[in-house]
């Protein structure tokens, strides 16, 4: 959990505490994948993905990936793999909500074939305003799924 704390804060504006991650961990839709990476030092979380699975959707709330890690494709394995697992429990498609500034991770969901389907205005506490995007699964090319290193969440 420090570690997911650690990255969080260095990640956000607005960063999710830790009891917000706790109540993720037992939510019954909530699902949190990481992943790990061996180094020198021993194994660190690199990042985490949590989303929400409800019936035929599913809801990205929160991604991210340490600093020093990132452009390595880290999110590309969590989301195809969050993608993945959920398709074939029988979700068509995939939302989340993006601050309009964050143009990395559009650029990055832009790659998965999410599309902006609209704006929440001053959504976040800074007032910036997200857009939500979404995507098709069916659409997406979603490769073989389970990739080493990507696990369920709970004992980081
Ligand atoms: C957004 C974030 C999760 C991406 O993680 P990552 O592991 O670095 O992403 P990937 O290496 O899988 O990159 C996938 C693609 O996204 C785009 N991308 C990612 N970071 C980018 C950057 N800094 N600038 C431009 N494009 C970027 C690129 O198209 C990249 O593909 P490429 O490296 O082949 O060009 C990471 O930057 C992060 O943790 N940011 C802070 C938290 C955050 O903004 N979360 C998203 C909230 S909606």
């Amino acid at each position: 959990m420090e570690e997911i704390i650690a990255i969080e804060r260095d990640s956000f504006l607005t960063p999710w505490s830790e009891k917000i991650f706790r109540n993720e961990m037992t939510c019954p839709v909530s699902r949190m994948l990481v992943v790990r990476s061996h180094q020198r030092q021993g194994k660190i979380l690199a990042g985490y993905l949590v989303y929400w699975h409800v019936e035929n959707e599913i809801h990205i709330h929160n991604i991210a990936v340490r600093k020093e890690m990132r452009r390595k494709g880290v999110a590309t394995r969590m989301i195809a793999e969050a993608m993945c697992r959920s398709r074939r429990q029988g979700a068509l498609r995939v939302t989340l909500e993006v601050r309009r500034s964050n143009l990395p991770a559009q650029k990055m969901y832009g790659k998965f074939g999410f599309t902006v389907e609209g704006v929440r205005r001053g959504y976040y506490d800074s007032h910036e305003d997200a857009l939500i995007m979404s995507a098709y699964l069916q659409a997406i090319p979603l490769g073989t799924g389970t990739k080493n290193g990507t696990g369920e969440g709970g004992d980081a």
